[in-house]
């Protein structure tokens, strides 16, 4: 039971990748931010709630500025790793794009 799913999930991964791309800006916030955040960017996770994360649909984190949120998601902050280094400048400004469409899909 254990070994089956822990072959399902690199399976699943590489499907999802090959049909969206490596680069498909959902996938990537599935992949990299969605453990922390959730995927509809709630931070309803266990690790979102023992992190107390902020709603990143909510009007606190909307109000930031796209370059406070790049900021953030590219450089990191407190428990937060930076992703300019391993996914680029461009994948940073997409997510920030995905951080709003979050916010007004709530
Ligand atoms: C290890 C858990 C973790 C992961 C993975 C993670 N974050 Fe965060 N994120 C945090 C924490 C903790 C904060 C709050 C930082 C602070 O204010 O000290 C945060 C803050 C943010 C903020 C600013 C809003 C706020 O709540 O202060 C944005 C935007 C954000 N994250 C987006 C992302 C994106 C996009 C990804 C994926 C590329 C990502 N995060 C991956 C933990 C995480």
């Amino acid at each position: 039971m254990k070994l089956s799913s822990l072959l399902v999930i690199p399976a699943a991964l590489l499907l999802f990748s090959a049909e969206g791309g490596a680069q498909d800006v959902a996938s990537v916030y599935k992949q990299r931010c969605a453990m922390c955040h959730g995927a509809d960017g709630s931070g309803n996770t266990a690790m979102g709630r023992s992190m107390k994360l902020k709603d990143l649909r909510a009007a606190e984190v909307q109000a930031m500025t796209d370059d406070q949120l790049y900021e953030v998601i590219a450089k990191g902050k407190g428990k937060m790793p930076g992703y300019e280094k391993s996914l680029g400048a461009d994948t940073c400004r997409q997510l920030v794009a995905y951080v709003r469409e979050m916010g007004k899909k709530k």
